[in-house]
């Protein structure tokens, strides 16, 4: 009976009142993924190594809902990539099931296409392409999103992909597309104030990264509570840039330490000119770095997996996508599986297996999920732009 408390709770929409119930990984067989692509946020059950679609889905004609972010236990805020709109469900965890309208909208800059918590939850930032800019929106109170700050960004041209929180719980970095450059944003009283800025030469355009705290990393004149190193992808050169993290009386200075190849020397893309890498996950284990390369021309796109070591990238080996334009990927809760969402080529979905000791993917995926089961979208192959495991309410 206990151990049904929580799902009682969560269904009588009373799970917020109890905060402090422990999460855990999910061991079972059975996991909840979200999904999204145009027009569509998908709930998914992921079982004995098959996708499941659940029926309850959440249309939205005219939205593309590109990037999703869960404030647990029931709130799903969600962008609309081609609107000023940012967007917050309401979810059913008990249900899995996201409620078929926004329970509430709001506009703040165009084009936002991912969105980030800072570290109470209490603000969510949107990285705004179209607009150049990170959006800073209020969310302390439920059902609420009041924009409270747009932060420029500082050179014509500018397109915010991602704004990513560092391990301290102080800073952002800002991942810079069409500027070509990070920035360092300072959310200290509440200010979110750009206070660095570094350029990426050679027009590479930073698109997605990730704050490492590696415990093995030599000796670091980081304080604790810094990252160790920023490992960023970027879509226009096609290359992986890891960052030693310094610290100046506690605020991070980015030192460029390696920059490599998304492609290992045996795999160079068909066509250089289009290939534009999406996505970079690392593992807990602050080593193993997956990286999804796109519109290489080859028949299917692939996913490089790096290891960090110390203070430089080593490329390990790479799979097949399974598809084509692998957008997003990421990890489940225990990281025995990377989910990755291939935007067209015959796979949507694709589940791999990851070895836990060598951090390799299985190249023969656990399960995939076909694109032709998403709706077309003005005659195009529309297949899956995100994808995340939801975390599963304890057991106990
Ligand atoms: C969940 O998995 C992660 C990654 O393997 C691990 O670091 C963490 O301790 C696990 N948490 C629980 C509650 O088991
Ligand atoms: C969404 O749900 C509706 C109603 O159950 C169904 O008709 C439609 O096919 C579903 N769409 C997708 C893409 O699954
Ligand atoms: C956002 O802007 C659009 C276009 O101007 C408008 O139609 C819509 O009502 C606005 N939404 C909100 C929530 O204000
Ligand atoms: C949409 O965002 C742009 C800047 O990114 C702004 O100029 C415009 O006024 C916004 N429109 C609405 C309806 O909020
Ligand atoms: C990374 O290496 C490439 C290829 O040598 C070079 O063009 C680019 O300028 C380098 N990027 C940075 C940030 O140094
Ligand atoms: C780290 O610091 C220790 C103690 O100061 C020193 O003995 C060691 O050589 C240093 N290691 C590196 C990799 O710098
Ligand atoms: C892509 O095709 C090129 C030849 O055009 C080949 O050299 C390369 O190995 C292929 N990449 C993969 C990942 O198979
Ligand atoms: C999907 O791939 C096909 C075949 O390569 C191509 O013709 C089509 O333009 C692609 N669609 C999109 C939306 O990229």
């Amino acid at each position: 009976m206990v151990g049904l408390l929580p799902y009682i709770l969560a269904a009588l929409g009373l799970a917020s009142a109890f905060p402090l119930i422990p999460r855990q990984n999910n061991t079972g067989t059975e996991r909840k993924l979200l999904v999204s692509t145009n027009n569509l946020i998908l709930p998914f059950y992921f079982k004995d190594n098959t996708f499941i679609q659940s029926q309850a889905n959440t249309t939205l004609p005219q939205v593309t809902p590109s990037w999703l972010a869960l404030k647990e236990p029931n709130l799903l805020y969600a962008v609309d990539e081609n609107t000023n709109a940012t967007m917050l469900f309401n979810f059913d965890e008990v249900a899995h099931a996201v409620s078929k309208e926004p329970v509430a909208s709001a506009n703040g800059s165009v084009g936002t296409v991912s969105l980030a918590f800072n570290q109470d939850k209490t603000r969510l930032l949107g990285a705004s392409y179209g607009g150049g800019a990170v959006d800073v929106w209020d969310i302390s109170s439920d059902h609420h999103l009041k924009l409270i700050k747009s932060v420029a960004l500082e050179v014509p041209g500018s397109n915010a992909h991602q704004a990513l929180l560092d391990p301290s719980g102080r800073f952002f970095v800002v991942n810079d597309l069409g500027g070509h450059k990070i920035y360092i944003i300072d959310s200290k009283d509440d200010k979110y104030e750009i206070i660095s800025s570094y350029d990426t030469p050679d027009q590479t355009g930073p698109r997605h990264g990730a704050w490492i705290k590696s415990a093995g990393a030599g000796n670091s004149s980081s304080p604790s509570d810094l990252a160790t190193h920023y490992a960023v992808v970027c879509e226009v050169g096609n290359r992986v840039l890891l960052y030693k993290v310094g610290s100046d009386n506690g605020i991070p200075v980015l030192t460029l330490v390696d920059n490599v190849s998304t492609f290992g020397d045996a795999f160079p893309p068909t066509t250089p000119e289009s290939a534009a890498a999406g996505e970079l996950v690392v593992a807990s284990n602050q080593k193993d770095i997956y990286v999804s390369n796109r519109i290489t021309g080859n028949e299917t796109d692939s996913i490089s997996h790096f290891a960090l070591e110390d203070y430089s990238l080593r490329f390990v080996d790479q799979v097949s996508s399974m598809g084509t334009k692998p957008r997003m990927m990421s990890l489940s809760a225990d990281e025995s599986i990377l989910f990755s969402s291939n935007q067209n080529g015959t796979n949507g979905l694709v589940a791999y297996k990851r070895c836990q000791s060598s951090g390799s993917l299985d190249e023969e995926p656990l399960a995939v999920y076909d694109n032709s089961n998403f709706p077309l979208v003005d005659g195009q192959v529309a297949g899956p732009m995100f994808v995340m495991e939801v975390p599963v309410l304890s057991k106990q």
